[in-house]
């Protein structure tokens, strides 16, 4: 298995194609529930075959994880992976440290699964994700009666002493985190009573549609503080058949490039289009995107539809703090739109993108200055002055381990004055495998460049 930190770094460029991209494409499997299928896979009695999984980086490292504690998975020449799993409770202590790479969603959702086994084990993980706050989880963790010991500010490396009697807990998220909320519903799996989150802002609820397709009774109440999400514990969950829609932070970037690339016309299918996850699209639509949703349907609980999307000039607008959980993982490649539209685009509330695979913000505001845009940070909130048209480029901006970071500033390329490279791409591994030979296909110009 590959990973980025052992790989030599692959400079990749972008520049402006002479013609406008066209053609349609599927986007890899989507990252959050890939991970989930395989966790609750692992936890079902029973066979489990999943249809579309992420075969990226991050994914492999959970099934991975999964394996070494007693799940058998396996890919099928067919592309589909089949899990056997050993029932809720029944995994196994891993024989070595779980070494999740960059993935954050694999690590604390995992954590939340191992917490309630009683067993020990231990996290690590990339340099990126060995700088990531790991506390956010551990703390509910604890309340429920997990031990962690772990580096300083809650960082991996880190030991997990899960255990035997775990208490159920009602827990308020202080973040707006489907990470959080999602390890502790995972706890609760395995904990006799009833555990409870309250999400004062609604987050991906990804866990909870695969729970109940599962056959988990999951029941969300609202209240005055916000959703009250509750799993009942130890129920007898059976294996399934799920089918992964494409994965809309990955449609992203084909969709960005097609908007900023003049004359361009592309379909991305297949996308999920949950609509905890779509405020990217509703942001670009009010911006002016000529983006429409074609065969919308429902798939494992999931909507998902085909998106064409047509060349536009973009008008700045401002995105409210609200919509952050919706498309916290867009705004990276939303910062490139912004660049490109006509206007100042405002964007709040983004404390959570510190705190990323990299410090988001920071990246954002760097890798902007340096292709030309003029951007300012204010406390959470980034403004960003687009050009009203091709940004300058002609940077080269540092990945700093971060998948969305390398996507984001190729897009940047594809639509810029004078071409804009990254210093490594080896980390859209972790997300988007095919995204070279994807985007490559669609007209968009890439380079291989020497190191
Ligand atoms: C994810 C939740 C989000 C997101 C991450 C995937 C998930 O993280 O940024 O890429 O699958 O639950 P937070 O929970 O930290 O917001």
């Amino acid at each position: 298995m590959s990973r980025p930190e052992t790989m030599p770094p692959r400079p990749l460029a972008a520049r402006a194609p002479t013609t406008p991209l066209r053609g349609t494409i599927r986007p890899p499997g989507d990252k959050s529930i890939s991970h989930r299928a395989l966790m609750l896979g692992g936890l079902a009695v029973g066979e489990t075959t999943i249809h579309g999984l992420l075969e990226g980086e991050d994914v492999l490292r959970t099934a991975a994880a999964m394996r070494a504690m007693g799940a058998e998975i396996a890919r099928g020449d067919d592309g589909v992976w089949r899990v056997h799993g050993r029932g809720i409770g029944g995994l196994a202590e891993p024989a070595d440290v779980l070494d999740m790479g960059n993935a954050g969603t694999g690590s604390r959702l995992l954590m939340g699964v191992v917490a309630t086994h009683p067993f020990n084990c231990f996290f690590t993980g990339d340099a990126s994700l060995r700088s990531r706050p790991m506390a956010r989880v551990t703390k509910p963790l604890e309340m429920m009666g997990a031990r962690f010991i772990s580096r300083d500010g809650g960082r991996l490396p880190l030991a997990v002493v899960g255990t035997a009697s775990p208490v159920p807990i009602a827990y308020k998220l202080p973040v707006a985190s489907a990470q959080v909320k999602s390890a502790i519903i995972l706890a609760g799996l395995n904990t006799r009573g009833r555990t409870t989150v309250i999400e004062p802002e609604p987050t991906r609820d990804h866990t909870e549609l695969m729970l109940r397709h599962f056959g988990v009774e999951i029941v969300v109440e609202p209240s005055p503080e916000g959703d009250r999400v509750s799993v009942t514990g130890q129920p007898e969950i059976t294996g399934k058949t799920v089918r992964v829609p494409g994965d809309p932070s990955s449609a992203a970037f084909p969709i960005v490039a097609a908007l900023v690339v003049p004359g361009s016309d592309v379909t991305v299918r297949d996308v999920g289009l949950n609509p905890r996850r779509t405020g990217l699209i509703d942001t670009l639509i009010e911006m002016g995107a000529d983006i429409r949703v074609e065969n919308r349907r429902v798939e494992a609980g999931e909507p998902v539809g085909d998106l064409r999307v047509q060349a536009t000039t973009l008008g700045g607008i401002e995105v409210p703090a609200a919509r952050a959980p919706s498309m916290i993982d867009e705004y990276l490649v939303l910062a490139v739109a912004a660049a490109c539209a006509r206007g100042k685009t405002v964007m709040r509330g983004l404390s959570e993108l510190r705190v990323k695979e990299s410090d988001r913000l920071a990246a954002i505001a760097q890798g902007l200055a340096a292709c030309g845009v003029k951007a300012e940070i204010d406390g959470d909130d980034l403004t960003v002055h687009g050009c009203g048209g091709p940004p300058p480029g002609g940077a080269t901006i540092a990945t700093r381990l971060d998948h969305r970071i390398a996507m984001s500033y190729l897009v940047m390329g594809l639509a810029a004055r004078a071409p804009v490279a990254i210093d490594d791409a080896t980390p859209i591994e972790t997300s988007f495998p095919a995204f070279e030979s994807l985007m490559t296909g669609l007209g968009a110009r890439l380079e291989r460049r020497n190191r």
